[in-house]
């Protein structure tokens, strides 16, 4: 999963905010202005937004849209999208561990069914 930095230099949002933004719910550059505060015209904002909204799962790299469909043909746990796609099941590259950080927004994908 990527280190955090600053996405929006604008209002200094950090990646890890933005994650959590979507973690909460936010699936859009609109959701995303309100649940994390970003700009949306800085460079920071232009060039990785639609980037990050499409990604869930960072270390396996599986895309929203992988999940959604997993969601939609009947995994409603987890485990079970981790099955499907692959989400959630990447291992911490420094310490061996299993990562599991894309866990809370694939809940939420499921909660939501988007
Ligand atoms: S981001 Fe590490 S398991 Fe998904």
């Amino acid at each position: 999963m990527a280190k955090n930095r600053i996405i929006c230099t604008e209002n200094e949002v950090d990646y890890l905010s933005i994650r959590k933004a979507m973690t909460a719910g936010a699936r859009t550059v609109d959701e995303l202005v309100e649940l994390a505060g970003v700009c949306t015209e800085c460079e920071g904002c232009k060039s990785e937004l639609n980037a990050i909204l499409s990604s869930v799962c960072g270390c396996k790299n599986v895309s929203l849209e992988a999940v959604v469909i997993a969601v939609k043909n009947g995994a409603d746990t987890v485990e079970k999208v981790g099955e499907a796609t692959g989400a959630g099941t990447g291992v911490d590259e420094e310490t061996g561990e299993p990562c599991g950080k894309c866990k809370g927004l694939i809940q939420n994908i499921i909660d939501l069914g988007r």
